[in-house]
């Protein structure tokens, strides 16, 4: 059964491909880079960006959940904004973009949070969405004094979690909640989300215990494309999506790019290399690598290749080119099934221009876009 309301896993546009801003919440966004112009992830600038991306008819705008920088020459992503009160903030000053807050099921109470999410969703007048992230790095849950749990634990836990949200976002009466990790006695919340619906909900794991629960509880599953295998993403969307009806749902799948779109397809990659390349924050890719277990050592053949992955937006497919290269990559994800794609650039506000006045209108020349 699905519970969003209607239309708001629509995004409130009918564009057969919906598109989306990634990291733009946080220092340097996805680009792990030292060039000077790279992304600030101030206020002034998330706020200029949303409301262009609003004029625009981009759909949605997607943070990154991190408390606590990378390190490097850059510490990347060491400054990042909070995601539900960033969300607030830019639902206020937007009309029709849902933004959405990427919560820590682990780190904050289901009550607590499930409110919070209410009043950010009456702010946008239904324009809140949910991301739901279970964590992956040990660091940050030290710096709470939380410990992580085992990787299939965390998922259980996040389903209670989840439970106890939306019990909080439904039950017109005062309920208990006896799980294992979650208890609630004569719970009451009070106002439900906004016009009588739910906010979008999605997730982006990646094992079989993550996908298992965006397949049982979300509108979205958010999954990385391989380069040169789409048909391997293809059957991926078949897969999630039979799944889902299996169990009586939806799901859409979204997928995660890194744009570089410049007038000529040699500029575009001549300014990847310059970013990704020449000015990576090195020292930074390498210990995001060896926070996830990866080093030289581990992966001795394909080492470099990862490397370049996570210098170029932590690993979200690279589309590099002029406005046709880019438009016909977009075009190649939404025929192997993806409904959308979160993009990234170096600098969101300085490249959205060309990006929605040279690629846009291609995607609507393409069919995908109205
Ligand atoms: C689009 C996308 C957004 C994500 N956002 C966050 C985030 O903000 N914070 C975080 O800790 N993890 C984030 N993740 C990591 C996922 O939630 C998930 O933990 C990861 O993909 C590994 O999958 P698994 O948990 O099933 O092992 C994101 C992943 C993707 C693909």
């Amino acid at each position: 059964m699905q519970t969003t309301a209607p239309g708001r896993s629509e995004f409130h546009s009918r564009n057969r491909l919906k598109l989306g801003l990634f990291g733009a919440n946080c220092s340097s966004g996805r680009a792990v880079t030292k060039v000077p112009e790279r992304w600030s992830g101030s206020w002034p600038d998330c706020l200029r960006l949303a409301r262009m991306a609003d004029d625009a008819g981009i759909e949605f705008m997607l943070p990154v959940a991190r408390w606590k920088g990378y390190g490097g020459d850059t510490d990347y992503q060491g400054e990042t904004l909070e995601t539900v009160t960033w969300a607030a903030g830019l639902l206020a000053a937007t009309k029709r973009l849902t933004v959405f807050g990427t919560v820590h099921a682990p780190l904050i109470h289901p009550l607590i949070a499930a409110k919070q999410f209410v009043t950010a969703d009456h702010i946008g007048e239904g324009r809140f969405g949910l991301n739901v992230v279970c964590g992956w790095n040990e660091d940050e849950f030290t710096m709470f004094g939380a410990t992580q749990r085992d990787h299939a634990t965390r998922y259980e836990h996040a389903q209670e979690w989840l439970d106890a949200v939306k019990l909080a976002w439904t039950r017109e009466d005062e309920f208990d909640f006896d799980g294992r990790f979650i208890q609630l006695k004569n719970a009451r919340a009070w106002p439900k989300p906004f016009g009588g619906g739910q906010p979008i909900v999605m997730n982006a794991g990646v094992s079989p215990a993550g996908q298992g629960f965006a397949i049982r509880n979300c509108d979205a599953l958010f999954s990385y494309a391989p380069r040169d295998k789409l048909e391997e993403f293809a059957a991926h969307v078949a897969r999630v999506k039979a799944l889902a009806r299996d169990g009586g749902r939806e799901i859409d799948v979204y997928t995660v790019g890194v744009v570089t779109c410049r007038p000529t397809s040699s500029e575009a990659e001549a300014y990847y290399r310059h970013c990704v390349i020449d000015n990576a924050d090195w020292a930074a890719v390498d210990r995001i690598m060896a926070m996830r277990g990866v080093t030289r050592q581990s992966h001795p053949d394909d080492f470099e290749l990862l490397r370049l992955h996570q210098a170029n937006g932590l690993g979200g497919l690279p589309i590099v080119g002029d406005p046709d290269v880019v438009a016909q990559g977009m075009a190649e994800l939404a025929k192997a099934g993806a409904s959308g794609i979160a993009v990234s650039f170096v600098n969101y506000v300085e490249e959205l221009p060309f990006f929605r006045d040279e690629v846009l209108p291609r995607l609507t020349r393409l069919g995908l876009r109205g």
